[in-house]
C-alpha cells in the first residue's frame, strides 16, 4: 500500500550484542577486531547504502556482502523509478545473483537497503522472500530521501516472523557525510560495540509552534523535492553540537487525505537547519 502511495506521488510529480571487541568513544576512533558471527548484508543502487554498510563493517569488524540483481538497476533516477513502478505494478520479482556467503554461518545480520516507496528496495524484497532468517537477530539500516527506517523495519518483521528484527540506523541520502559520527553513537548506545559516549538528553514536552519554530522548520524542509506539511507542535533538546527539534506535522497524502508525521530537525552551531528524518504515521 505504501509503495502505491509513493508511486502515485512520484507519478504526480513527474518525475550485536555482536560479541566483538571493538572499542570506540566520543572521538570517533573505533577500530574493530574480527567478529565472526555477524554479517553485514546490503543492497545499494547508487552507493549511499553501501557507504553506510562499509562504515558499519569498519566498526564491527565483521563480514560484509552485497545483494545484487541479475539485471542491475543501472539507469538514472527517472529510469529507475519507471522500472520500479512497472515491476511493482506487474508483481515482477527481481532475480538475484547467488549470495557470496552462507547465511548459516551468522547469527546476527545487519540488513541494509535504500527505501523505495516507503519500504525496502525491490532486490531486498526478493532476498527476504527467498531466504529464511529464522532464529537470527536482524538489525536493519537504510538510506532514504526523507525517511522509512521504521516502516521498512516493520515490513521486514512481517515477512520474517521467526527472526528477531530490530530497527537500526537510518540516514538521509543528503546527509550521508554525517553518517560516521552518527553510526559511532548508534553502535555504542545500542551496545553493538563497547565505548563511551555522552548520552543525549530527552526532548522537552511538546508545545505549539511559534513563528521562530516555524521559520526553522521551513529552512530545514522548504527545499525538499516534495512538500512535507505544516508543523503544529514542537519539542526540542540541547545537544553538544546544537539543538534538535521534533515537530508534529500535518500533511496531505497524494489522494487528499489528512496524515500526520514526526519530522526531526537538527541545527548544528553555525550551520543551516536540516531535517534528519520524516516518520510517517
Ligand atoms: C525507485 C525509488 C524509490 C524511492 N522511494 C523513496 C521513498 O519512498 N522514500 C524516500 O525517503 N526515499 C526514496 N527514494 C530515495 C532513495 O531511498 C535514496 O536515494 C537512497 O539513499 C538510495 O540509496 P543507494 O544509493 O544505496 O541506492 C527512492 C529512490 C528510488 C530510486
Amino acid at each position: 500500500m505504501k509503495r502505491f502511495l509513493f508511486m502515485a506521488f512520484v507519478t504526480a510529480s513527474a518525475l550485536c550484542g555482536c560479541g566483538n571487541k571493538t572499542t570506540a568513544n566520543n572521538d570517533d576512533t573505533a577500530v574493530a577486531e574480527k567478529n565472526d558471527s555477524t554479517l553485514i548484508l546490503y543492497y545499494s543502487q547508487t552507493g549511499a547504502t553501501q557507504s553506510v554498510a562499509e562504515e558499519l563493517q569498519r566498526r564491527l569488524g565483521c563480514d560484509i556482502t552485497a545483494i545484487e540483481a541479475v539485471k542491475p538497476y543501472d539507469g538514472d533516477y527517472a529510469a529507475t523509478i519507471q522500472r520500479w513502478r512497472s515491476e511493482v505494478e506487474n508483481n515482477e520479482k527481481v532475480e538475484l545473483k547467488p549470495l557470496a556467503v552462507n547465511l548459516d554461518d551468522y547469527n546476527t545480520i545487519f540488513l541494509g537497503y535504500p527505501i523505495w516507496g516507503g519500504t525496502y528496495a525491490l532486490p531486498m524484497s526478493s532476498f527476504l522472500a527467498d531466504n529464511s532468517l529464522k532464529g537470527k537477530k536482524v538489525v536493519t539500516f537504510a538510506t532514504f530521501g526523507s525517511g522509512g527506517i521504521d516502516s521498512s523495519t516493520a515490513d521486514v518483521a512481517k515477512v520474517q516472523p521467526e527472526a528477531t528484527v530490530i530497527k537500526g540506523y537510518g540516514v538521509r541520502n543528503a546527509r550521508v557525510a554525517k553518517a560516521p559520527a552518527e553510526i559511532n553513537r548508534f553502535l555504542i548506545e545500542n551496545g553493538y560495540i563497547a565505548g563511551e559516549i555522552t548520552p543525549l538528553p530527552a526532548y522537552s514536552e511538546a508545545v505549539t509552534v511559534t513563528d521562530q519554530d516555524k521559520a526553522i522548520f521551513d529552512q530545514a524542509c522548504g527545499n525538499y523535492q516534495f512538500p512535507l506539511g505544516t508543523p503544529v507542535m514542537v519539542a526540542n533538546r540541547t545537544t553538544p553540537d546544537g539543538i534538535d527539534y521534533k515537530y508534529d506535522v500535518k500533511s496531505q497524502t497524494p489522494d487528499g487525505k489528512e496524515s500526520t508525521s514526526t519530522i526531526y530537525v537538527t541545527v548544528v552551531k553555525d550551520s543551516l537547519p536540516e531535517f534528519t528524518e520524516v516518520v510517517r504515521h
